[in-house]
């Protein structure tokens, strides 16, 4: 059985002080309320070291990271540099790097693999845009982005990844997924992850769906057979929605 995974993206939102008591609502309430998932916090990397000392209830991920290790690339943190700062896990690939920064499937695979080489777990995220998904080539588009970036990975690599499907025509738009149209398409993943490595590396990968992913619609998007919980931008920067998507993954 696959454990679930919730994950909070708080992209460029929150100012410090509120960076850390949203940060501490959710830990004290995952430290009582020992929910049965996996819980994150994909921060803005300007907060990682005030936010890393409070327990591990709630792990702190980085929203991005260079692959190179260190070098002129002004304004840029490496994944080397995140690591070595006590973080360990990132989101690579989200729909908003690749469309306003420019972020290649080529490019994408290079952070893939020297986040691997920091030991860290990849959420990758995937996912079509609307007119992708109006001409009915979604599936295509996603397993392209998954070939191009991710499946050069082996078994052993992969056992560090969680896959986020994130349709671009459902994030902060409050137009999510049916359950039914999240969950074909986390099926068309497993496939392809059955058939680019085994079996049991599929059953054992987490497929998170993000996309407008709220308290309402959770327990419904959560109780599809192959979504194994959320990537959550907009809901998850008020504690009480994203500690109310927690129980929904129960
Ligand atoms: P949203 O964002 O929940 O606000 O749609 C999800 C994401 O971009 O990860």
């Amino acid at each position: 059985m696959r454990k679930k995974i919730v994950a909070g993206n708080w992209k460029m939102n929150l100012l410090l002080d509120e960076a850390k008591t949203l940060h501490h609502a959710v830990t004290s309430n995952v430290k009582e309320n020992q929910y049965g998932c996996e819980v994150y916090h994909f921060v803005p990397s300007l907060y990682i070291t005030s936010l890393l000392n409070e327990t591990n209830a709630v792990a702190v991920g980085a929203q991005n990271g260079h692959p190179s290790k260190n070098g002129a690339f002004t304004g840029e943190i490496s994944l080397h540099q995140l690591k070595k700062t006590g973080v360990s896990s990132v989101l690579i690939g989200h729909s908003e790097r690749r469309q306003q920064f420019h972020e290649s499937n080529a490019f994408l695979k290079e952070k893939v693999n020297a986040a691997l080489a920091e030991k860290m777990k990849i959420f990758f995220c995937c996912g079509e845009s609307l007119e992708q998904r109006e001409s009915g080539d979604y599936v295509r588009v996603v397993i392209e982005q998954l070939n191009q970036s991710l499946f050069h990975l082996s078994s052993e690599e992969m056992k560090n990844v969680v896959i986020a499907y994130e349709p671009i025509w459902a994030i902060g738009t409050g137009k999510t997924a049916t359950p039914e149209q999240a969950n074909e398409m986390h099926i068309q993943i497993r496939k392809a992850v059955a058939s680019t490595y085994s079996d049991e590396i599929a059953e054992n990968t987490n497929i998170l769906y993000g996309g407008s992913c709220n308290p309402s619609n959770a327990v419904e998007l959560f109780s599809q057979s192959d979504i194994d919980g959320g990537l959550i931008g907009g809901a998850s920067l008020k504690a009480e929605d994203f500690i109310s998507i927690l129980k929904a993954a129960q």
